[in-house]
């Protein structure tokens, strides 16, 4: 007991000793009267988590009767949000020392979260009550999803969560590699999946609806001694088997079990699974395991002893020095990371079985490391390979700066691929404005340059922290700002990812707070920070408000401190102010709106010192808004909501697949009953429907470019989104050009008849490219592309020289892309 506790023990001791005196000296003084009857009322389990349209387990409630207490209690439940109901219906009669089961069914519209209760008992002038926690969670997942932009997503790094599982620390595998004091940054502390999952009721009352866990995937099994320090793969980026789950993480056989069950809680409560995977590399190749990969427990790739050329299952090369450099980004070694030749067919299928592993036991998602260091075209494979297991998300890390050589690269890739990208240009922002106080007008020019370039800037996944660099507060120490920042980012086109612990505002500021300082072991679950609460309810407004899933965004006033943004999907809207000064009020005067006339309130209630206001009617859209005052570090966000009347069609995912796949439709007022859904002209089979969502099986229409349309049973057709239709099932094929005549500083692209090579159009925005330069060679070009398997294409070669015209070689050249596996073809110009 701590000295504070032990004074009040004595305190409350004192109380009851004079209690009964007083009581005592007031019967006349003929000895020690009974102590008055009285009952308590216990809840057990004192919190309960339950999803919306689901009930809870049974709650027992005990009137447990002190000093002779006898009769009845009468027990009401307060404090049940609307749309949650109880059973047996309250106030019941408990009689004393009996009990009474109770449940909880939570409706459809419940929003996530929690809630306080309480049981509160009568019986005459005495009265007890008992709280219970119910925690109500999104409605449990039923199959995968493909549109996450109504998803907010919160990044794990598993060891550095909860741990669940004490038989796991240490596995007689791989021991030695755990520190249970925690101070050894670079060991394994303790996390795993069990301990995710134990957490369930912490992340569904957070309101996110997805996780984002660190490669669960089996690592080394010995610590790679780097530069003189020992270091341990608490990170999962160390792959020695990609079939398996490490057993610090699951169980010393490494069975999928753990996993299983973590997907299994997760998705009985609304929440996706997302993995981290890495595909551009195994592990250290100057330690630990020295890059060596099993498969399924097997020997299956030695990097230390690889086959030569075409064979070898890895690239050779040096580290990469440019970063501006493709050939380099793609084909050297990350930092000292063996990287896999994802062009040999034993690789490429090593890995997408990996991913096909994953799905089956679950995975709604994966997050692709590296992105940019893999082979490019192979991704494009890798996607195509992973939609045609099933519906699936893809969103990857494209490490850069917006003003990086390779940014126009990794916006066609992203265009090209479907594959959505980590949002590294507005992060950078975020960070500049939040943490060390830059103007909002980098933000906002970032956004609308990426709005610009992006076909689909709303799948941009936005983050603002992450395991890779400093926690903003070990770069600001200002609490307000992490708040501010998770406010603009939950409001903002793009899928957010929340870093965890940044809601209990932990950061560890050694080295800067670098990692590995920047993996706190997450010490504290408060349901009650501002940052919890905010999160709660901007990922619940996300969920009910489409302007924040599939609207525009608009900038309506500005300056270096304040950012006002509006959001709008056709009648849908949200306007978020916020002034980040610590000291200085704004008067905002001269701000239009899409809101139409009328007064709104804070959504956020408060939370941030939002205000209401006052908008009038207007024209065009721009309804002026009454000046106001923005006082220092506050957040308003206002929002309306209106019942589509037509149609309304905000997201497609996947924007691009072959005939017979899964794809999802997203919107707005698609109605009850299915109406069609048009892909150009034709319709196509419709496996589910709602008012909100459709999945269909994209149909057998001549491969390219279309347009697709909702059409409600009442006839009425939404807005077009662009869809492409691929030949077929894509797998990677190397082509290379030899003895091309280059024209000095021109560049060599590769095109062909189908819509994968961008359908003859001779110009560099269509075709693939440009091609890479073979290493030692000074006329031979080649790409990796991803190209229908089983066809027979005809393809061609052109130079873009650099004012921008086309040399084309004249020559087409056919080729029988093979049923499957991986492909390459040579050509002489
Ligand atoms: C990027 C990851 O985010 C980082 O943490 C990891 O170390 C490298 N990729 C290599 O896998």
């Amino acid at each position: 007991m701590t000295t504070n506790r032990k004074a009040h023990a004595l305190l409350a001791l004192a109380i009851g000793c004079f209690t009964w005196l007083v009581s005592g000296c007031g019967s006349g003084g003929g000895g020690t009267p009974p102590p008055p009857p009285s009952f308590t009322i216990s809840v057990s389990p004192g919190s309960v988590l339950v999803a919306q349209g689901a009930t809870s387990v049974p709650v027992q409630l005990s009137v447990i009767a002190v000093n002779g207490f006898q009769g009845a209690v009468s027990v009401s439940l307060q404090g049940l949000p609307a749309g949650v109901t109880a059973s047996p219906a309250f106030p019941v009669s408990i009689g004393a020392g009996s009990s009474q089961s109770a449940t909880l069914t939570v409706g459809n519209t419940v929003a996530r979260g929690n809630y306080s209760l309480t049981f509160a008992g009568s019986s005459g002038a005495l009265s007890g009550s008992a709280p219970l926690l119910l925690t109500a969670s999104g409605a449990a997942v039923v199959g995968p999803a493909q549109d996450f932009k109504k998803q907010v997503i919160y990044q794990i790094v598993t060891d550095r969560f909860f741990n669940g599982d004490t038989s796991n620390d240490n596995p007689p595998q791989s021991p030695g590699m755990f520190d249970a004091s925690k101070t050894n940054w670079q060991m394994y502390w303790g996390g795993d999946l069990a301990g995710i999952q134990q957490q369930m009721a912490y992340l569904a009352g957070l309101g996110i609806t997805a996780i984002w866990i660190s490669p669960p995937v089996d690592n080394i099994d010995v610590l790679a001694n780097l530069g003189g320090t020992s270091y341990a793969p608490y990170h999962g980026y160390w792959a020695r088997d990609m079939q398996q789950i490490e057993e610090h993480f699951g169980d010393v056989n490494n069975t999928w079990a753990a996993f299983d069950n973590l997907v299994t809680a997760a998705h009985e409560n609304g929440i996706r699974v997302i993995v981290d995977f890495a595909a551009n590399d195994s592990n250290p190749d100057d330690g630990g395991e020295f890059g060596a990969l099993l498969n399924k427990g097997q020997a299956f790739a030695s990097y230390q002893n690889d086959a030569a050329p075409p064979n070898n299952l890895f690239h050779h090369n040096p580290t990469i020095m440019d970063f501006n450099d493709p050939f380099q980004l793609q084909y050297y070694t990350l930092v000292d990371l063996a990287d896999l030749n994802q062009e040999n067919a034993q690789v490429d299928s090593y890995l997408k079985s990996a991913v096909a592993q994953f799905m089956q036991h679950g995975a709604d998602g994966f997050r692709l490391d590296a992105l940019k260091h893999v082979t490019w075209g192979w991704e494009y494979s890798l996607a195509n390979a992973a939609y045609t297991n099933g519906p699936t998300f893809l969103y990857g890390e494209w490490f850069q700066g917006i003003n990086d050589p390779t940014y126009h690269d990794s916006v066609e890739f992203s265009n090209r691929s479907g594959i959505a990208l980590l949002d590294f240009p507005l992060a950078s922002a975020m960070r500049d404005v939040f943490a060390n106080n830059g103007d909002f007008h980098e933000i906002d020019n970032t956004i609308t340059q990426e709005d610009n370039d992006f076909d689909s800037p709303n799948d941009l996944v936005t983050f603002v922290d992450s395991h890779d660099i400093p926690r903003l507060l070990s770069v600001n120490n200002n609490q307000n700002r992490v708040n501010e920042a998770l406010a603009l980012q939950l409001a903002c086109r793009g899928i957010p990812v929340v870093l965890y612990g940044d809601e209990q505002y932990l950061h560890n500021d050694t080295n800067g707070g670098n990692d590995p300082y920047n993996r706190v072991w997450m010490s504290s679950f408060s349901t009650s920070t501002t940052a919890y609460k905010l999160v709660n309810q901007m990922a619940n407004l996300r969920q009910a408000n489409p302007a924040l899933a599939y609207g525009t965004s608009q900038q309506r006033w500005i300056n270096s401190d304040v950012y006002i943004l509006e959001r709008q999907f056709f009648d849908d809207i949200v306007l978020i102010a916020m002034n980040k000064s610590e000291t200085a009020a704004y008067n905002i005067s001269g701000l239009f709106t899409a809101l139409s006339a009328g007064s709104y309130s804070d959504y956020l209630n408060g939370l941030m010192g939002g205000l209401s206001i006052q908008v009038s009617a207007g024209t065009g859209g721009n309804n002026p808004v009454t000046a106001f005052n923005l006082p220092p570090h506050t957040v308003s966000v206002w929002q309306s909501s209106a019942a589509a009347a037509s149609p309304e069609l905000g997201s497609l995912g996947p924007r691009l697949a072959q005939a017979g796949l899964i794809a999802t439709a997203a919107g707005d007022g698609f109605g009850s009953s299915p109406g069609t859904l048009l892909v150009g002209t034709t319709a196509a089979t419709v496996k589910s429907w709602s008012d909100s969502s459709v999945t269909f099986v994209v149909p057998s229409v001549p491969p390219g470019n279309y347009n697709i349309t909702v059409q409600a049973s009442s006839g009425a057709t939404s807005n077009p989104l662009p869809f492409a239709v691929l030949t077929g099932n894509e797998i990677p094929v190397t082509f290379t050009v030899d003895n091309v005549p280059l024209v000095a500083g021109a560049s060599v692209y590769l095109t062909g008849n189908v819509v994968e090579l961008g359908a003859n159009v001779q110009s560099a925005g269509s075709a693939v490219g440009p091609l890479l330069a073979v290493p030692g060679t000074s006329s031979s070009w080649f790409i990796d592309a991803s190209v229908p398997a089983g066809t027979q294409i005809q393809f061609t070669l052109f130079q873009v020289l650099q004012d921008g015209s086309i040399v084309p070689e004249g020559a087409s050249y056919s080729y029988g892309v093979p049923t499957a596996g991986v492909g390459s073809v040579s050509v002489s110009w």
